[in-house]
């Protein structure tokens, strides 16, 4: 069973059966808090949201086309680590750093935020399938696909649409979270960033891939341009600068190329 927070009521709590988590059985109906807030399940996906977000950038509002949705992880997400490194980084050996550094142990309960596809949700679940796993993210055509992929991979897991900015769940609840790639496209990071200390448990873990400034001229150009779309770039030190007034220690990180890997623990 996955417990949620109420968006309406912070001390109301949903609970979620943990069938609604097999997506190989179609769930569809709703949950009702003591409250009386209703909130449905379709297709396996709780919703949270009553209407997509107002989109703060370009860059958001892409994530909300089926297009996007459907291409996303094959065309782009599983050969852009080796693009942006400019080194060859099968997403073999993003996988296994995720896995190293994240450690999902039996029992323990993991959080993707702004999962997209699901990608890390997934690689987590085939890691350690004794533990629970749960997927946000705002838009639905992300979400929908995430759990065609999960269910293809006879991958369980919980799949949410909700606001990272506004987590749905309880204080210290997660033994890990992960966020790939996410925290370069949010419109308030060091929101996001808060709430995903406050949702994990103090000897939590949060495994961080975002992208960095680029230290060339044309990279920066580039980036700059893409800037205006939504998508932000820090310095390390700027990055790890964010990480720190959220609540977090940098325990490891590696750079490669623009592609910065940080373990984060809760300071
Ligand atoms: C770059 S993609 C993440 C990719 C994914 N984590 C991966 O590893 O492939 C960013 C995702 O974050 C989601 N997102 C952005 N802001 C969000 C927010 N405030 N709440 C929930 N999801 C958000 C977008 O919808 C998008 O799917």
């Amino acid at each position: 069973m996955l417990e949620l927070k109420s968006p309406e009521n912070e001390r109301s709590a949903i609970h979620i059966p943990e069938e609604v988590s097999n997506l190989q059985v179609p769930f569809n109906g709703s949950f009702v808090t003591q409250d009386g807030d209703e909130y449905e399940v379709k297709n396996n996906i709780v919703d949270l949201l009553e209407k997509d977000p107002a989109f703060a950038s370009i860059a958001l509002s892409t994530n909300h086309w089926k297009l996007t949705a459907s291409i996303y992880e094959d065309i782009w997400r599983k050969r852009s680590l080796s693009l942006l490194s400019g080194e060859d980084f099968p997403i073999e050996k993003e996988h296994e750093l995720l896995i190293d550094w994240t450690a999902p142990k039996a029992g323990g309960l993991y959080l993707d935020i702004g999962a997209s596809t699901a990608l890390y949700a997934r690689a987590l679940k085939a890691a350690q399938p004794k533990a629970d796993i749960v997927a946000v993210d705002f838009s639905t055509q992300m979400m929908d696909e995430a759990r065609m992929k999960a269910e293809a991979d006879e991958t369980d897991m919980y799949l949410v649409r909700a606001d990272a900015r506004e987590l749905p769940f309880f204080s210290k609840t997660f033994d890990g979270a992960v966020m790939g790639g996410t925290l370069n496209e949010l419109s308030e990071p060091q929101k996001v960033l808060y709430e995903a200390k406050r949702v994990l448990k103090e000897d939590g873990v949060l495994f961080m891939m975002h992208l960095i400034k680029s230290d060339v001229w044309y990279g920066r150009l580039l980036q700059e341009s893409v800037g205006i779309g939504g998508i932000t770039f820090w310095t390390v030190p700027e990055s790890n600068d964010l990480f720190k007034n959220s609540g977090f220690r940098v325990d490891k990180q590696i750079t490669r190329g623009i592609v910065c890997f940080t373990r984060l623990i809760p300071a």
